[in-house]
């Protein structure tokens, strides 16, 4: 962690992505996400939300996203997966192929490809993600250059402003600050993705083993965040 890094709030950070970029959006799906568009909203007037639906999602989370939308009166983009290129790979490979098969392929379609076309729109995004949460991201910085999804035409940064903020912390905030969870939280449910590779974990347990549990702890990114792990490997 850097000397600044230690130094910027949350709040120093994402003023910093939205003084430096005027197309500027932010990713949501989970807990340390509504914390973001909390602050987002005391900071700035226009809030960009976008969502990865890959239709795989818990009830729970499509009624959550919504009251997100309620709550802050914020527009959110949901986006779906090609129809095409999901009817196909679906045909081919089933519903659950990523059991024996691994999460990639289908993470590919239903979440990567999505977010790889919208984000040809902006010049920033911003993530939720912390260091503490898997073995792939404890060198996650406040800023990055995103090079899993720049172009010729410019470098997409990502920023991360919630990077050394411990689990604590980001439930201190929605506690203190009325801030809408998912009911999942309630029912032993930590880190929430899609439903048929979430579980619940254990007192004790670490977030992350609630997440594609059947693979190695390292490889256990979709594809959302591939440069951590190849920064990693570097
Ligand atoms: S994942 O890559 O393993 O699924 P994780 O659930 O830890 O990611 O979430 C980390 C951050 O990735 C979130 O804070 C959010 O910024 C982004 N993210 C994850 N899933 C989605 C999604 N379905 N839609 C939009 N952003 C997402
Ligand atoms: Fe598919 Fe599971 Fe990835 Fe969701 S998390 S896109 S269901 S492999």
């Amino acid at each position: 962690m850097t000397e600044g890094q230690q130094k910027s709030t949350p709040q120093d950070v994402l003023k910093q992505a939205f003084d430096a970029h005027e197309l500027v959006t932010i990713s949501f799906s989970g807990a340390e996400d509504v914390v973001l568009i909390d602050m987002a909203c005391n900071i700035s007037e226009e809030v960009n939300v976008f969502s990865l639906d890959t239709g795989r999602l818990h009830p729970e989370t499509y009624r959550f996203i919504d009251q997100v939308r309620n709550h802050y009166g914020i527009d959110i983009d949901i986006l779906s997966p090609d129809a095409d290129a999901l009817s196909a790979f679906v045909k081919e490979h089933g519903l659950f192929n990523f059991y024996q098969d691994g999460h990639q392929s289908c993470c590919g379609i239903r979440k990567v490809a999505p977010l790889g076309k919208h984000l040809t729109h902006y010049d920033a995004w911003i993530t939720g993600q912390r260091q503490d949460q898997s073995p792939t991201r404890t060198e996650l910085p406040h800023q990055q250059i995103d090079i899993a999804f720049s172009d010729e035409r410019r470098d997409l940064m990502k920023y991360n402003p919630l990077s050394s903020w411990s689990s604590a912390q980001v439930w201190q905030y929605i506690r203190s600050n009325n801030v809408p969870y998912n009911p999942l939280h309630d029912q032993g449910f930590m880190s929430i993705g899609c439903e048929p590779c979430t579980r619940a974990v254990g007192p004790n347990e670490h977030e992350r083993v609630g997440r594609w549990w059947w693979e190695e702890a390292t490889k256990r990114e979709c594809g959302l965040h591939i440069i951590n792990v190849e920064e990693e490997s570097q």
